[in-house]
């Protein structure tokens, strides 16, 4: 008669027990979905909301995920995957996979590290991180904790003046590239933002009192804090955020609506190093921004933010590539949430990919430690693509590898 305790023996398996807390919270995610709702849960409605949310009816954003996820691939089997090569080239230097981590505005209503805790996650992957100008710590205090690739992303202020001396910054705080945002000419009306009520920094007022104390590790890591600032621009009279405002406001009255190419000449005039233009979304205007020589371009609708009804990203890869025949870098966002987007990505004819939302939700679920579990999937997942769609190497990745549709 067999020993039932023995067949139990045999099976039973404990798991080791998670010390850490913050990966204890973690441990059942298996993707950048699953810490989007840890996030969702740990952050208060208007928070998460304008992190997660986007324009008007969301269209685009909508768009932009599902561009990516109707790609088929058109594998290749028995193609001697041996050893896989996920590194890549960008503005001239290697990265282990071609990855950078796109500007967020006020990542410190994500996490209190905020930004500092994104750059720390960036330089251990060895992977660029690209600064906002609306960022909650500053150009400097980021250097300070990161010896990796910044670079530091421009909006046009009205006062150019504002503008020259945080490239200065930027270059006396060794960053490595300037990417000039050219898709907010004003803000796009984001509805949930409204609805909410939602201020910058956030207010706990009426509206928002019952959603910060449903929320209280949150609510009490924000008021143990230093306040949330538009740490650029701190003290200066265009205003710092010290009271309050709703981004549309701030935007609209301090961006500069009649930015053109021109100014591309202009900031060239003022900054020595390589120039990106994020926001293109046509192909004529990509051609006009290669025979500038600006780069690189991002093909970026700013994550639905901006304008709904945008072209999904991924759509604009292969014609964009076309156009600009290898003159300039071409990275895309929008939408990309595992590795297997960044292969399509580039498989379509993109450099590479840039991501925002998937890391703030790393961040709104577990800090730093979350930012690095979405750029450890992210390695992974690539790698493990490449050998499922049987491509060794970046450069061998072309449109051979998606399937027509
Ligand atoms: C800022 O750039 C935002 O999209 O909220």
């Amino acid at each position: 008669m067999v020993n039932p305790f023995a067949t139990l023996k045999s099976v039973v398996r404990f798991g080791r027990i998670e010390t850490n807390r913050v990966e204890r919270r973690m441990q059942r995610a298996a993707n950048v979905h699953d810490l989007r709702r840890i996030a969702k849960r740990r952050l208060p409605g208007g928070v998460f909301d304008y992190i997660d949310g986007a324009a008007e009816d969301e269209r685009t954003y909508v768009a932009n995920e599902q561009a990516f996820a109707q790609a088929v691939f058109s594998p290749r089997v028995l193609a001697g995957v041996g050893s896989i090569d996920t590194s890549s080239t960008l503005l001239g230097q290697k990265v282990p996979f071609p990855l950078v981590l796109a500007p967020t505005g006020f990542t410190r209503i994500a996490d209190p590290q905020g930004e500092l805790a994104v750059a720390r996650a960036a330089h251990s992957a060895q992977l660029p991180y690209t600064l906002s100008t609306l960022s909650t710590r500053s150009i400097e205090e980021v250097r300070s904790v990161s010896d990796g690739r910044l670079w530091f992303q421009v909006y046009a202020w009205r006062d150019r003046g504002l503008v020259k001396e945080m490239v200065q910054r930027a270059a006396d705080a060794r960053y490595e590239a300037l990417m000039l945002t050219v898709d907010t000419a004003v803000l796009g009306r984001r509805e949930r933002d409204v609805r909410r009520g939602f201020s910058l920094p956030p207010s706990i007022g009426p509206k928002t009192f019952i959603d910060g104390a449903l929320h209280p590790s949150w609510t009490f890591s924000f008021l143990k804090n230093e306040p949330i600032r538009f740490a650029n621009v701190v003290g200066n009279s265009v205003g710092d955020g010290a009271s309050p405002v709703t981004l549309s406001d701030y935007v609209n009255t301090q961006f500069d609506p009649n930015l053109s190419w021109e100014d591309i000449d202009w900031l060239r005039s003022i900054w020595q190093g390589p120039i990106l233009v994020k926001g293109i979304q046509r192909v004529e205007d990509a051609v006009t921004a290669s025979n500038m020589g600006v780069s690189g371009i991002i093909l970026s609708n700013h994550g639905g933010r901006q304008l709904d009804g945008s072209p999904a990203t991924f759509s604009l890869i292969s014609p964009v590539a076309d156009a600009v025949n290898g003159t300039t870098e071409i990275f895309v966002d929008g939408g990309v949430r595992r590795g297997s987007d960044v292969v399509k990505a580039v498989a379509a004819g993109a450099t590479g990919a840039m991501i925002g939302r998937a890391y703030l939700y790393g961040l709104g679920a577990g800090g730093e430690q979350g930012v690095r579990k979405v750029l450890n999937w992210f390695q992974a997942d690539i790698e493990r693509t490449m050998y499922l769609i049987g491509a060794r190497s970046m450069s061998e990745l072309d449109r051979t590898f998606l399937a027509q549709q």
